[in-house]
């Protein structure tokens, strides 16, 4: 939740900061800010996009050569011109940004205001830039320190950039359970809250830690730890190329991204499973696999649509593997008092690697003893830096607010993972083992030939953009995938959906279908088949419109559906992988005919570093 930018060197900052907003501002969209430094600091912010913002400067005088940029998805105050960032210190000497929630924020700014401080806003993040100013002035210490001394009274997560205007020559960047990434240019420094706004400038970049006070200048930096331990400044080389955050060419970064998952699935198993050889060599699990082979139990944790690949897992690791797997929502799992035993594996699945309730669930269970394995897609993220062990999804940036190709590189890895336990565990035979294989490696092919169907896709979005429900109902493997198409609707089109296991409609959603009901039956051919076929004549005989994703050349659906979109065959293990993709692609469809924004849907972000 929000993105930062921030500029130090000699080139002018507002051209990056405002580039660097847009490419962050999948992360939060209510309101935007700039500060800049120039001979004095000049603050702009405003309700709405970060073109919103754009426009407010038009007139303005936006030079500097220091600058800091932020844009909101609101926790503390609505989103308003107020309680945009940044916010400055009551006398005016901090003026900062901040990801994330000041949890004692309330004591903090009594205590404030007894000293006579007043307050503009209703954010946490003015409390934050007052107390640093408090401590500077009575403290009369330097910038750094102030910040440093103030950050130790607060308790709770922030990525912070900070000017002081009494200290034009420095930028302070700390960070606490919210990410910050600095680049490093020539006699530049870049702060942001991932790299995606910094490699059109630098590929050298260094991932803060926890504690971590950064102090930028011309001429250097400098790295501490919030107690003033001095810390060696890590630089990495960031993989990551300028076309795979851009659209090229697509309407949508959603779009780009249905349409990129070929590739992306490619890419997540490519240099991982040999056909010639047929083996999965999982290099990051190698040190903890003897811990998963043997593992009694395994829980998987994770969040919105990384919990739904969580689901599959479960079947794919039960089903393959015969492990017991329990799936818990980080959230309920780090509150609920779970019982959790040094040989359990716990699995966090994410795709940001930052989502805070997931991040407080795995400290748990490390805490508890368990091994603890991550599947992230952002390569540096904070999940893949707290886990004991891990696989990367490679799916590339995913720019979209609502998560598509992440979705299906998460399964991919859950499949090696259950491939390789099942056949470790002797619980699959070499011959399955190898079909499952060229399954897998046939997948992308099969998804190439769904998405040259994209036009059937939207032909049915255009009957059905305007009604207010929709059911989805799916079986065994199928059941997440309906549960994934409900929420890719609800997310991007406002459209009130349910996913629910086909069989369970007769215990309660069976009495909202009437005519004008659409309900999404994902009918492909596995064991349960023929059950899903009486559960479409259960909805046909109370007339409710069925569309129906059936493999290619089914006649029997064909002839009950109001629709039928069909899909090619593939192991049920492996069936997630194609099902769901229509999906995807009626729930954009259907929200572009509504003018809904489809990459930046209302209240939601995409990265959710609050609990
Ligand atoms: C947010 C996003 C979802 C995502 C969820 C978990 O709600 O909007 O698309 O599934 O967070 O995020 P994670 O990064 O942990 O997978």
């Amino acid at each position: 939740m929000c993105g930062i930018v921030g500029y130090i060197g000699n080139k002018q900052a507002y051209p990056i900061l405002i580039n660097g907003l847009k490419r962050l501002e999948y992360r939060g969209y209510d309101s935007a800010g700039i500060s800049l430094l120039d001979k004095d600091v000049k603050i702009f912010k405003k309700k709405g996009k970060v073109s919103d913002l754009e426009k407010h400067v038009l007139n303005e005088d936006i030079t500097g050569n220091i600058g800091i940029g932020h844009t909101r998805w609101a926790t503390h105050g609505e989103p308003n011109d107020i309680n945009a960032h940044p916010h400055i210190s009551m006398n005016g000497h901090f003026t900062l940004i901040h990801n994330g929630i000041i949890e004692n924020y309330g004591r903090l700014k009594e205590r404030l205001m007894d000293r006579g401080y007043e307050f503009k806003t209703d954010t946490d993040t003015e409390v934050l830039a007052n107390l640093i100013e408090y401590i500077y002035i009575k403290g009369q210490v330097s910038a750094e320190i102030a910040v440093r001394l103030a950050l130790s009274k607060v308790v709770g997560a922030y990525g912070l950039a900070i000017i002081c205007k009494d200290e034009p020559d420095k930028l302070i960047a700390a960070r606490k359970g919210s990410p910050l990434v600095i680049g490093v240019g020539e006699g530049e420094y870049y702060i942001a809250s991932d790299a995606t706004p910094i490699v059109e400038h630098t590929k050298s970049v260094i991932y803060l830690n926890d504690d971590d006070v950064a102090i930028l200048g011309h001429d250097g930096m400098t790295l501490k730890t919030i107690k003033n331990d001095k810390l060696e400044p890590k630089v990495q080389q960031v993989d990551l190329d300028i076309g795979e955050i851009e659209k090229n060419g697509f309407d949508h970064f959603m779009l780009k991204e249905i349409f990129e998952q070929p590739r992306s699935i490619l890419d997540t198993f490519r240099g991982r499973v040999s056909l010639d050889k047929e083996e999965i060599h999982l290099g990051g699990l190698h040190h903890v696999l003897d811990k998963l082979i043997h593992a009694k139990r395994i829980i998987i944790i994770g969040c919105g649509t990384s919990w739904h690949a969580g689901l599959v897992g479960e079947y794919l690791i039960e089903d393959l593997a015969r492990i017991p797997v329990e799936v818990e929502y980080a959230s309920e799992f780090r509150y609920r008092n779970p019982i959790i035993n040094e040989d359990d594996v716990v699995i966090a699945i994410s795709q940001s690697g930052e989502t805070a309730d997931t991040l407080a669930a795995i400290k748990l269970a490390k805490q508890a003893g368990a091994t603890v394995l991550g599947i992230c897609n952002v390569v540096g993220s904070s999940i893949p830096r707290e886990t004991d062990a891990g696989v990367y999804t490679h799916a590339g940036p995913e720019i979209g607010v609502a998560s598509t190709k992440a979705f299906t590189a998460q399964v991919t890895v859950l499949a090696m993972i259950a491939m390789t336990l099942g056949k470790e565990r002797k619980q699959i035979s070499k011959k399955d083992f190898a079909e499952l294989i060229h399954e897998l490696n046939d997948v992308p092919a099969k998804i190439e030939k769904i998405l040259t169907h994209n036009n059937d896709y939207l032909e049915v979005s255009k009957l059905y953009k305007d009604v207010t429900n929709f059911l989805y109902l799916g079986r065994g493997y199928l059941f997440p995938v309906a549960l994934e198409g409900a929420l890719k609707l609800k997310e991007i089109s406002y459209i009130h959906a349910e996913g629910y296991p086909a069989a369970e409609m007769k215990h309660g959603p069976i009495a909202l279908i009437d005519e004008k009901m659409p309900v999404v039956v994902i009918a492909t051919k596995d064991k349960s088949y023929e059950k899903i076929v009486n559960n479409i004549q259960e909805v046909k005989a109370r007339k409710g419109i069925v569309i129906a994703i059936v493999n290619e050349g089914d006649k029997i659906i064909r002839n009950m559906a109001d629709h039928v979109l069909e899909i090619p065959e593939a192991k049920e293990e492996l069936s997630a992988l194609l099902t769901v993709i229509p999906l995807q692609l009626l729930s954009y469809h259907i929200a572009v005919l509504r003018s809904c924004n489809v990459d930046q849907p209302r209240n939601l972000a995409k990265s959710v570093t609050v609990e």
